[in-house]
């Protein structure tokens, strides 16, 4: 029986990531090893498979979100904070096709045109991502492109800035383990997930465009599927750039949704407010934005 193949990835000082390609994943410190060669404190150099790769990909995500394990914040949903949540889908969007693009020139220009095509590709596909977000803002009776214009959340831009950098490296792969870690976080949305943001809204307001097509009802699902059989199609070099980028975007996203998510709905409203230089629209109506009843409506 051919042996299953086995991958790993340092990704932080003492730990490497392990996967199999069954789809056991293990965190492997090196440390206590001093009679040992370990195996793993070498990059690896083999081949590749779908199961290990994954393994990989998403224990990087892991990895980076255990670090604010214990300062995870689990707010209520309301509807400023799905305001906030939709300028951050904005921003995080809007620049995504323009940067994939870069990416993608500089790939053909390193005579790596498999890359290139695949960054094509993911441009074309992530084109127009950034009006869904302002459609449904504008749904919600909130103008949008004013809104965007003036406020990006504090916890969004580090992680703008990273895919900025990302994409104008000489060698830009990491750009693709920050398109996993953002795509497969969408992907976990569940329409349950959906049908809270709905209950948000009022009465026969679709606001939920960006959502359900960054959750696994939409293309993001299929996103997922189609990068991580392009990962494990790369060099084992490319591989491992890949897996310690997903782990960077995912330690930046984690803190900076956090800090988005620790804000009181006042700070949510006044930031809102602030950059809107007016109230947000339903103050004074059934969607208790102020006032004391701030909790979400209960579904139907
Ligand atoms: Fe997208
Ligand atoms: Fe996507």
């Amino acid at each position: 029986m051919a042996g299953l193949v086995t991958e790993w990835v340092n990704v932080t000082g003492d730990i490497s990531i392990i996967a199999r390609e069954s789809g056991e994943v293990w965190f492997h410190t090196g440390s206590g090893t001093k009679d040992h060669v370990d195996p793993f404190a070498t990059p690896m150099t083999g081949v590749s498979a779908a199961g290990s790769t994954v393994g990989l990909l998403d224990g990087a995500i892991n990895l980076g979100f255990a670090v604010i394990e214990k300062r995870l914040a689990r707010p209520d949903l309301t509807l400023a904070g799905y305001i906030v949540a939709l300028v951050g889908a904005y921003h995080t969007s809007v620049d995504t096709p323009r940067n994939l693009r870069r990416a993608a020139s500089r790939f053909n220009e390193l005579a790596r045109p498999e890359v290139a095509a695949y960054l094509e590709e993911r441009a074309r596909e992530e084109t127009g991502h950034d009006r869904l977000a302002l459609k449904d803002l504008r749904a919600l009776g909130v103008p949008g492109e004013r809104l965007v214009a003036n406020f990006i959340p504090e916890g969004i831009k580090p992680l703008c800035k990273r895919f900025d950098d990302l994409c104008v490296e000489d060698y830009p792969i990491g750009c693709i383990g920050y398109s996993y870690c953002l795509e497969r976080i969408a992907a976990l949305k569940q329409e349950t997930d959906i049908e809270k943001v709905q209950a948000l809204c009022p009465d026969g307001v679709d606001a939920t465009r960006f959502l359900r097509s960054h959750s696994s009802l939409g293309s993001e699902a299929t996103h997922v599927e189609e990068t991580i059989e392009f990962v494990a199609s790369l060099p084992a070099n490319d591989r491992i750039r890949v897996v310690q980028e997903t782990y960077e975007s995912a330690l930046i996203l984690a803190e900076g949704y956090n800090h988005e998510l620790l804000k009181s709905e006042a700070e949510m409203l006044e930031e809102l407010e602030q950059a809107l230089g007016e109230a947000l629209p339903y103050r004074h109506t059934s969607y208790p934005l102020h006032g004391e009843k701030r909790r979400a409506r209960p579904v139907a």
